[in-house]
């Protein structure tokens, strides 16, 4: 992986909600280029280029097929940000076009989750490695300002004195995804805890490890988790769906989970237990997304709340306008009293995310986070969808959950 590039040429994949983010972080990474965007609409590729271009990230240009971006030898790593269901098909393609020699690409870096089952996250890991390909998981979260701030003063000023932390909490609710293929169990792979989980789990792990010590040192032992329909399924909301995305999403007959709870326990190098307890749903109706995180240890605690803004701005009813995302990310209203994230792609994490992908890949280094990662993501999620269909508590290492698909991906299917 010896790779040393002034700049790395970056070319995207999927031209969506978090394309738009990857891009308007992009101007707090230095060394990198937007070179390409590929998805299977020209109007969203034209979208997707002219704001890098109005951003100047490019030259940018838009291909008309993955193949003519791969082999344009004008692009040196993907940033994978297309739907769930589309990843594996994708990674095949890098992997052939690169193993062919038909690319010069040699990284990759994927959004969230890495794959919709163990063995397609497993085989995610498989092509990349398969074609020398360095690879990189967008877990956002794990960027989040406060996460690298607080992770930080924790363990340099706390952990080190009186123990390491034992527990961390993590929340991430809103009020329901975009797009429909978000609610179709089988494309995305879950409901909730498929989706925003994902999140959970992997900043409370990371939160948990030790910074001097790889994330491998803390094993998992065992999961527990619970899914429900709180309010998704009740006839006016599931008309709503079925309304706004033209009946290709129904919840009556094939609903996913909006909520779920998930306690995963762990063990350190030395044999001390510890928890992350976590709960994710589309069922939040607040001022918008709401990331809450804690970390706790026998003599110190940190939290952070992501609609505990420092900046707030109030408008009467009196003041009308356009409904928007433009306070905070899923914001719900736009009159009283609402918290603003002044620079939510730097707390979010994705600002620093790209960074750190961008320098590792130019370097030829092993980003923090990567496809192993990803794939330790997938089976704890497995884990916890087994968990609530038995009612019971699994134990890891589980190795029958290879090919396990979650109920809702299965009945949605069928
Ligand atoms: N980190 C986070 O917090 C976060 C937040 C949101 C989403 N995500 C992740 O980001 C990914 C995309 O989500 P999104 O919200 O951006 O979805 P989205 O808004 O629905 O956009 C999906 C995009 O993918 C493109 N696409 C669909 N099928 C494709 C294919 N076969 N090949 C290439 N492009 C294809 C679509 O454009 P065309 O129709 O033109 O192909 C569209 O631009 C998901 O994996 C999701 O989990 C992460």
């Amino acid at each position: 992986m010896a790779v040393q590039k002034d700049t790395l040429n970056i070319g995207i994949v999927g031209t969506g909600f978090i394309a738009e983010f990857h891009l308007r972080s992009m101007i707090g990474v230095r060394n990198v280029r937007v070179a390409g965007v590929y998805s299977r609409q020209a109007e969203n590729r034209e979208r997707i280029v002219s704001l890098a271009q109005k951003l100047d990230l490019g030259p940018c240009v838009s291909f008309a097929s993955l193949d003519q971006m791969l082999e344009s030898g004008d692009v040196d790593a993907i940033w994978i940000l297309s739907p769930n269901h589309t990843r594996l098909d994708i990674m095949k393609q890098i992997h052939d076009a690169v193993t062919e020699k038909r690319s010069n690409v040699f990284a990759v870096a994927c959004e969230k989750p890495l794959a919709r089952t163990i063995s397609e996250a497993r085989e995610m890991l498989r092509l990349a490695a398969d074609a020398g390909l360095n690879h990189g998981y967008l877990e956002n979260q794990v960027f989040c300002t406060p996460v690298l701030r607080g992770k930080e003063i924790i363990w340099r000023r706390a952990a080190s004195t009186t123990g390491r932390p034992y527990l961390a909490r993590a929340a991430e609710e809103h009020s329901g995804p975009h797009a429909p293929w978000f609610w179709q169990g089988d494309k995305q792979g879950g409901g909730v805890l498929s989706d925003m989980m994902c999140h959970s789990v992997e900043v409370s792990r990371h939160l948990l490890t030790d910074p001097d010590k790889p994330r491998s040192s803390l094993k998992v032992k065992a999961v527990n988790g619970t899914v429900a329909n709180l309010k998704w399924t009740r006839p006016k909301y599931a008309q709503q769906l079925a309304d706004r995305y033209g009946g290709a999403v129904d919840f009556i007959n094939r609903p996913s989970e909006d909520f779920a709870r998930a306690t995963v326990i762990l063990e350190d190098e030395e044999g001390n237990e510890l928890m992350i307890e976590a709960t994710t749903s589309w069922a939040y109706v607040g001022a918008g997304l709401r990331i809450q995180l804690e970390l706790l240890g026998p003599e110190y605690s940190m939290e952070f709340n992501s609609l505990s803004t420092g900046l707030k701005v109030f408008m009467s009813r009196e003041v009308t306008g356009e409904e928007g995302e433009d306070l905070v990310e899923k914001q719900n209203a736009e009159q009283g009293l609402m918290p603003v994230l002044e620079d939510e792609a730097g707390v979010y994490g994705y600002t620093d995310e790209n960074r750190h992908m961008v320098e590792c890949f130019r370097k030829g280094l092993t980003p923090s986070e990567t496809f192993e990662d990803g794939l330790a993501v997938v089976q704890m999620l497995i884990g916890l969808y087994r968990s609530a269909e038995i009612g019971q508590t699994v134990s890891f290492p589980a190795d029958d959950l290879e090919d396990y698909v979650p109920l809702v991906a299965r009945v949605a299917s069928s």
